[in-house]
C-alpha cells in the first residue's frame, strides 16, 4: 500500500470535481434556513448533482468494511453531531448550526470532496468562535502543505490551534487520500508532532477536514450505523478542502465562485501554488 501519485491527467480530472464538489456548497448556501429539513437540503442537493450536474453523489449507498449502505446523498451533521449525520425529518431552527459534506463522482470517475459549517439564522457566540477557529485550524493545516513537510506538520498545526482555544480535536476520523477511489492512504490526522509521519511529495492530494468540539473529544456512535456525537454533547464544528501537494506549496482544488477565503491566520506563512 503506498500514496498515489497523481498523474497531470488525474490532477485535472480533480480540479474539476473539486469545483464540482465546491459549486453545490453553493448552490444549497441559500437553503439553509430555519424551517428548512436536513431531508430536504439532501433531496436538493441530489437533484443538483445527478440532474444539473451529471456527477453521481458518493456518498449514496457507500459502505465501507463493517458500515451499511449510507442511506442519502450528502451528510448533515446538526450542533453536536461531529460527522456522518444522515438527512431526514429533522427541521433546522435558528441558532442551529450544520455542516454540509458533500462529494461528487464526475463523469470520469474523480471524486469531489467538501464541507462548509452553515449557520441557521443567528448562531450563538460560542458556535461563531468553534466555526471560525476550526476554520483556521483547516487552513493553519494547508498551509504547511509542501513538498518535503511531513503529514505530523499539518496535525500539529491543527491540534495547537485548537487546544490553544480550549477546544479538543476528534481522534478517530481524519483526512485522507482522494482520486479514482474516495478514501486512501495517506491518513491525515488532525493531530500530532512536527516533523513525523510522511513525507508529501507533489501530485499527492488528500483531504483536510479536521473536526474540533467546544468540549471534550470523546465521540458516541448512534444506532442508525453512521451518525457520530460528541459524547458530552458539546458542539462540533468540521470543515474540508481537497488539497493538491504542488513544486512549490499547495493548490485548493475544492474552489468555485463561493468559496470562503483564507483564513487571514494562516496566510501570512502559507506558500501558494
Ligand atoms: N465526505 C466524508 C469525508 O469527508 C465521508 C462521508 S461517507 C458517508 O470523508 F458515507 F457518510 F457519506
Ligand atoms: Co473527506
Ligand atoms: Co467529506
Amino acid at each position: 500500500m503506498s500514496i498515489t501519485i497523481n498523474t497531470l491527467d488525474d490532477i485535472e480530472g480533480m480540479r474539476i470535481a473539486g469545483r464540482l464538489g465546491s459549486e453545490v456548497l453553493d448552490y444549497i448556501t441559500p437553503f439553509v434556513k430555519p424551517g428548512v429539513t436536513t431531508g430536504e437540503l439532501d433531496r436538493l442537493c441530489h437533484e443538483y448533482m445527478v440532474n444539473v450536474q451529471g456527477t453521481v453523489p458518493a456518498p449514496l449507498d457507500y459502505a465501507p468494511p463493517g458500515y451499511t449502505p449510507f442511506p442519502k446523498s450528502v451528510c448533515t451533521s446538526v450542533n453536536d453531531v461531529i460527522c456522518h449525520g444522515i438527512p431526514g425529518d429533522k427541521v433546522l431552527k435558528s441558532g442551529d448550526v450544520v455542516n454540509i459534506d458533500v462529494t461528487v463522482i464526475t463523469k470520469d470517475g474523480y471524486h469531489g470532496d467538501n464541507s462548509r459549517m452553515f449557520f441557521v439564522g443567528q448562531p450563538s457566540i460560542l458556535a461563531k468562535r468553534l466555526s471560525d477557529i476550526t476554520y483556521e485550524c483547516m487552513w493553519l493545516g494547508i498551509a504547511k502543505v509542501k513538498p518535503g513537510a511531513r503529514l505530523g506538520d499539518i496535525g500539529h498545526a491543527i491540534q495547537q490551534h485548537a487546544e490553544k482555544a480550549g477546544f479538543s480535536v476528534v481522534r478517530e476520523f481524519c483526512g485522507h487520500g482522494i482520486g479514482k477511489v474516495f478514501h486512501s492512504e495517506p491518513q491525515v490526522l488532525h493531530y500530532g508532532r512536527p516533523g513525523t509521519g510522511e513525507e508529501l511529495v507533489p501530485g499527492m492530494i488528500f483531504t483536510i477536514e479536521p473536526m474540533i468540539n467546544a468540549g471534550r473529544r470523546e465521540i458516541r456512535e448512534m444506532p442508525d450505523g453512521w451518525t457520530i456525537k460528541t459524547k458530552d454533547r458539546s458542539l462540533s464544528a468540521q470543515w474540508e478542502h481537497m488539497i493538491l501537494v504542488t513544486e512549490t506549496g499547495y493548490e485548493v482544488l475544492t474552489v468555485s465562485e463561493g468559496t470562503p477565503a483564507p483564513a487571514a491566520i494562516a496566510v501570512a506563512d502559507a506558500v501558494p501554488a
